[in-house]
């Protein structure tokens, strides 16, 4: 079996939800339900006998130890983290205490279960870090995209304290042999993605038809990946990437925050005629402080040695992402809570 960590988030549940349907190797869940933790993202496979959920911190070693020990997982998939930059922006002490503190603790017990194994269980293990490409810093227009070898130059508290994991992990393969494989991806989106993060919240603002904020001019630039492509490249880097390499992950769809919102506004015109046009809400807030000006990945190592490219072009997986927060009311009314109110009014109340 396989240990996945956050895997009650966006990327983990689609992760969790993608590995169930294609394998028969059962995955225990270790997660802490925070804000961004959601059971119900998992209610198709909660009572199934591949998925066992144990709610808990990954900087909690005695738990993660007895777990390790239980369990003999093969391989543990690292997706536990904070991972808003607006809120590492209003309270960084989570950041550091999960991503950099509780990874540190991660490592340490799976350090020792790995080092307990013997025979092929140990050479076959495998230790696998999903990371962003935030990591990077942030580029000028004509910059090349991101490779694995641009150093790093994390500019808010998440990428930072993201880029301290990383380092972490690197450390542990350098130095006791751990293999482990780190993966830098580009922006996710698709199902179950929480709405604090800019299509959910476009798509649910515009429902609502409420103002659709865009920090400073919307020039700012992301490569945006389907969640299930992101998946299925962490799939593909956890059976065949080799211990101690970092891949590089992206769409090859490089797209202002603008374009993406004007996307999202005529699809939904012509699901809901009825409150078009939507981008009459679009409304230029105050940027995001130290906002990156632009991302982009260059994705050419997992394609040339593992073979792997994105399925999904923006177009398809747009629409399939609109249809599904069109189709799932009852999980968008379920997240609609007092926590996330408070925070929609505490971040926006101030930023226009
Ligand atoms: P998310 O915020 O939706 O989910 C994070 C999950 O981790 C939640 O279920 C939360 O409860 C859990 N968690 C938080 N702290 C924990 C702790 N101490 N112990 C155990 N569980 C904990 O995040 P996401 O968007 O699904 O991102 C998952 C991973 O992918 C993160 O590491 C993130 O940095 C990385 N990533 C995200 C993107 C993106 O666009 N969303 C892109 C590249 C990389
Ligand atoms: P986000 O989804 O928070 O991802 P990240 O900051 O990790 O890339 O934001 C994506 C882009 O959208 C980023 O440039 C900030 C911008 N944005 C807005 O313009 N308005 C918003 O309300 C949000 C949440 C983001």
């Amino acid at each position: 079996m396989i240990l996945v960590t956050g895997g009650a988030g966006f990327i983990g549940a689609n992760f969790v939800l993608d590995w169930l349907q294609i394998h028969s190797e059962p995955i225990i869940n270790l997660d802490k339900l925070t804000y961004a933790g959601n059971l119900h993202n998992l209610a198709s496979v909660m009572n199934g006998a591949g998925h066992h959920f144990v709610q808990g911190d990954i900087g909690d070693s005695s738990l993660v130890k007895e777990l390790l020990a239980k369990h003999r997982p093969r391989a543990i998939v690292n997706f536990a983290a904070e991972s808003h930059v607006d809120r590492s922006i209003h309270g960084p002490e989570d950041f550091i205490q999960t991503n950099v503190v509780g990874t540190f603790h991660l490592l340490a017990a799976t350090r020792e279960y790995w080092e307990s194994l013997t025979g092929t269980e140990k050479t076959a293990f495998r230790f696998l870090h999903v990371s962003t490409d935030e990591v990077y810093g942030s580029l000028n227009a004509n910059d090349p995209p991101f490779t694995e070898t641009t150093p790093y130059a994390p500019n808010s508290p998440y990428s930072a304290s993201k880029a301290a994991s990383d380092h972490l992990v690197r450390a542990w393969h350098h130095t006791y042999g751990l293999p482990v494989l780190t993966t830098n991806c580009s922006n996710n989106y698709g199902p179950w993605q929480f709405p604090e993060k800019l299509i959910p919240l476009m798509i649910l603002n515009a429902l609502k038809g409420e103002p659709l904020p865009i920090y400073g001019d919307g020039l700012n630039v992301r490569d945006w990946l389907y969640v299930g492509d992101h998946c299925s490249a962490i799939r593909t880097v956890l059976e065949n990437g080799t211990p101690g390499e970092v891949y590089n992950i992206g769409g090859w769809n490089e797209k202002t925050n603008l374009e993406v919102v004007h996307t999202l506004c005529t699809i939904l015109d012509q699901a809901c005629p009825s409150s078009a046009p939507h981008a009459n809400l679009i409304q230029h807030i105050r940027d995001r402080a130290g906002h990156d000006r632009r991302y982009a990945i260059d994705a050419r190592k997992i394609e040339r040695e593992l073979g792997w490219r994105p399925q999904e072009s923006f177009e398809t997986g747009i629409r399939k992402t609109v249809d599904w927060y069109l189709n799932n009311q009852d999980w968008i009314n379920n997240i609609l809570s007092g926590d996330y109110r408070q925070w929609v009014s505490r971040h926006y109340g101030s930023a226009a």
